[in-house]
C-alpha cells in the first residue's frame, strides 16, 4: 500500500513537472497540465485514497474527540470534492484560462499529497485493526467499483481513439462479464469455514456450531452404541438453507455418551418453492467428545479472553498447556461484531482449533461483542438462549454472567444504543433466587468482574451503576472461583477483597506490546493452581489457592 502511495505521488510530481512549479513558480509545463489523461489518473488516485480513508471510519470518533468535531467526515467530503474537481478539469479543462488551470493543478497536487499523508497516518496508527479496515473496504468497494466503471465507460471511453478505444472497450466488457459471473454463480470452492465447536447452552444442553463458506444445510450425525442419530439445523421442522453458520442443540447426555460425531453440510445455491439447486456435500472428520465426569477431581480448564482478533497469539500461549477438559472463551474475541464473517474467523474457527472440536466451550460475551452491526445476531449464531446462564459439566458447575458494556448506557461512544442497566437489573434478579447445580466445583464467570461501580480511571467520569449486590449472591452460592478477563492483566484477587468470599482470577489477554497471556486453572481436589503464560512462553503468574470448604 505504501509503495502504491509513493509511486502514485511520484508519478504525479514527475509527469506534471510539479517539482518545477515548487522551485521556479513559473516553470510549469503547460503541455503536461493540459494532458487530459493526467487529470483522470489523478482523479482515480484520489478516489482510491477516499476508499482507503473511508475504511478507517471506525476510528473517526476518536480522531474527532482528540481534535476537532467533524474533522474526519470533513476530510472525506474534501477528498470527494477534489475527485469531482479533477473529473471536471478532465472534461472542461480546455475551456479554462491557463492561470486557472495552473492553480487547479497545484491545488490538486497539494491535496493529494495531504490525503496520502492522512491515509498513511491512519494505516500506521490503526494497523492492529487491519481486519476491521478490510471489512469496511469490502463493504465500500462495490460503490467505488460502480463509480470507477461509470467514469471509465461514460468519460474515458469516448476520450480514447483507435486501438486504445478497442482495448478499453474489451477491458470494460471483460470486467462486466466477470462481475456478472461472480454475482450469479459465486464460483468458489465450497468448504468448512469453521469446524464444529461444542458450546454449553444450559445445564443439560450443548449447542454444536460450525460454519461453511457459502449458504448450506447443516446435519449432525452422532454414533452411540451401534445406533446413529441424525439431527438437523432446522427451524420448526424446516431445514435452514440460507445461512453459513449452523447450530444444533443436542442433549448433553447424548453427546457425552457418543462414540463419535461428525457434521455434514450441502451447499444450497437456490431454493425455490418447488425446486432445489444444490451443490457439493462436505463432511467433517469424526470427532470423539470428551465429557467431564461427575466425580472428576482433576480438571484442567483453559480461560482465554481478549484475544481481540489475534487468536494466533493465544494459540502460541497455550502451546505447552496440559490438555484442556473445558475451554472458557471469556470474551472480547473480536474488536467489534461487524458481520458473520468476523464471528466465523475470530470466534468459531479459533474455538474449534483450541478444542479440536472435542471438549465443551463456555462462551462469555465481552463488551466488544456488544459493538458493531452484527452484534445483535451473535446469540442466534451460537444457538444460545441467553448470554447469562447456569451450566453443569460433570464435576464443574456454575453461572455465566454478562455485564454488557463497560460504561454507563449514556456513554457517548454507545450513541444511545445501550440499555444494559436494565439488562444487569434482570441478571441481579436472576441471581437473587438462583440455586446452582450441585457439583464438586463451582465457578462464576464474567468477562468484566468489576461489579462494584466502574472504577477504571478512563471511565470514571461516566461510571456504571454499582452491582456489588452480585457479590453477595455469589458469596451465598459458595463460589470457588470467579473467572474473568477484560483488564488485559493477569491478576489473582485473594478471598476477602471487596467483600468477596472467593478468589477471583483475571486471565490476561493481549497487552499493548501485542503479547498475549492465556489463563490456566488446574484443580486437583484440594487446591487450584492459577497460572497465566504469555505468547513468548513466559509464565506471567502462578499461584496455588485452597478450594472453598463447603
Ligand atoms: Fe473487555
Amino acid at each position: 500500500m505504501f509503495l502504491f502511495f509513493a509511486v502514485g505521488n511520484y508519478a504525479c510530481f514527475k509527469n506534471a513537472g510539479c517539482g518545477t512549479i515548487l522551485l521556479k513558480g513559473e516553470g510549469v509545463n503547460m503541455k503536461i497540465i493540459k494532458n487530459k489523461a493526467l487529470w483522470l489518473v489523478m482523479a482515480f488516485y484520489t478516489s482510491v485514497l477516499a476508499l482507503l480513508y473511508s475504511s478507517a471510519r471506525v476510528s473517526y470518533y476518536f480522531i474527532d474527540r482528540d481534535s476537532v468535531k467533524g474533522l474526519s467526515v470533513g476530510l472525506l467530503v474534501l477528498m470527494i470534492a477534489v475527485f469531482v474537481l479533477q473529473l471536471f478539469t478532465f472534461l472542461r479543462g480546455k475551456n479554462l484560462r491557463e492561470k486557472h488551470l495552473k492553480a487547479l493543478f497545484i491545488a490538486a497536487i497539494v491535496f493529494n499529497v495531504i490525503f496520502t499523508a492522512v491515509v498513511i497516518a491512519y494505516a500506521v496508527m490503526g494497523w492492529e485493526m487491519w481486519d476491521d479496515y478490510a471489512y469496511y473496504i469490502r463493504i465500500s468497494l462495490p460503490y467505488f467499483l460502480i463509480i470507477w466503471f461509470g467514469v471509465a465507460s461514460i468519460l474515458l471511453l469516448p476520450f480514447l481513439k483507435g486501438k486504445m478505444k478497442a482495448i478499453g472497450s474489451a477491458v470494460l466488457c471483460v470486467c462486466l462479464l466477470f462481475g456478472i459471473v461472480v454475482i450469479a454463480f459465486k464460483p468458489f470452492h465450497f468448504q468448512f469455514a469453521a469446524q464444529p465447536t461444542v458450546f454449553v447452552k444450559s445445564e443439560d444442553t450443548y449447542s454444536v456450531v460450525w460454519a461453511t463458506n457459502a449458504p448450506s444445510t447443516g446435519e449432525l450425525v452422532i454414533e452411540s452404541g451401534g445406533t446413529t442419530q441424525h439431527l438437523y439445523d432446522e427451524n420448526a421442522g424446516n431445514l435452514r438453507t440460507n445461512d453459513c453458520v449452523h447450530h444444533i442443540s443436542v442433549p448433553m447426555s447424548v453427546l457425552n455418551n457418543c462414540s463419535r460425531y461428525k457434521v455434514i453440510s450441502t451447499r444450497v445455491k437456490e431454493r425455490t418453492g418447488y425446486s432445489l439447486w444444490s451443490g457439493k456435500t462436505i463432511e467433517s472428520e469424526d470427532y470423539s467428545f470428551q465429557a467431564v465426569k461427575d466425580d472428576e477431581e482433576n480438571l484442567n480448564i483453559w480461560s482465554l479472553s481478549d484475544w481481540h482478533e489475534h487468536a494466533s497469539l493465544a494459540q502460541k500461549a497455550v502451546a505447552d498447556f496440559p490438555k484442556a477438559d473445558v475451554l472458557i472463551a471469556c470474551g472480547d474475541e473480536l474488536n467489534m461484531v461487524n458481520d458473520q464473517k468476523g464471528v466465523i474467523e475470530h470466534l468459531l474457527a479459533p474455538c474449534a482449533q483450541f478444542t479440536h472440536s472435542s471438549i465443551p466451550v463456555i462462551f462469555v460475551r465481552g463488551n466488544h461483542e456488544c459493538r458493531g452491526d452484527y452484534a445483535s445476531e451473535l446469540m442466534s449464531d451460537l444457538g444460545l438462549n441467553s448470554f447469562y446462564y447456569t451450566f453443569r459439566l460433570g464435576s464443574l458447575g456454575g453461572v455465566v454472567l454478562d455485564m454488557g458494556e463497560g460504561n454507563a448506557d449514556d456513554f457517548i461512544e454507545y450513541w444511545s444504543l445501550a440499555d444494559y442497566e436494565a439488562y444487569r437489573d434482570e441478571q441481579e434478579k436472576f441471581l437473587e433466587t438462583l440455586k446452582l447445580p450441585k457439583t464438586k466445583y463451582r465457578f462464576a464467570i464474567s468477562h468484566d468482574e468489576r461489579f462494584e461501580a466502574n472504577m477504571s480511571s478512563e471511565d470514571s467520569d461516566n461510571p456504571r451503576r454499582d452491582r456489588s449486590g452480585i457479590v453477595t449472591y455469589l458469596n451465598r452460592m459458595g463460589i470457588d472461583l470467579l473467572v474473568a478477563g477484560h483488564l488485559h492483566e493477569s491478576i489473582v484477587r485473594p478471598t476477602g477483597e471487596n467483600g468477596r468470599e472467593f478468589v477471583s482470577f483475571v486471565d490476561g489477554g493481549i497487552n499493548k506490546e501485542n503479547v498475549y497471556s492465556a489463563g490456566l486453572i488446574e484443580i486437583n481436589g484440594k487446591t487450584m493452581t492459577l497460572s497465566t503464560v504469555d505468547s513468548n512462553g513466559k509464565t506471567v503468574l502462578t499461584q496455588e489457592v485452597a478450594l472453598n470448604n463447603k
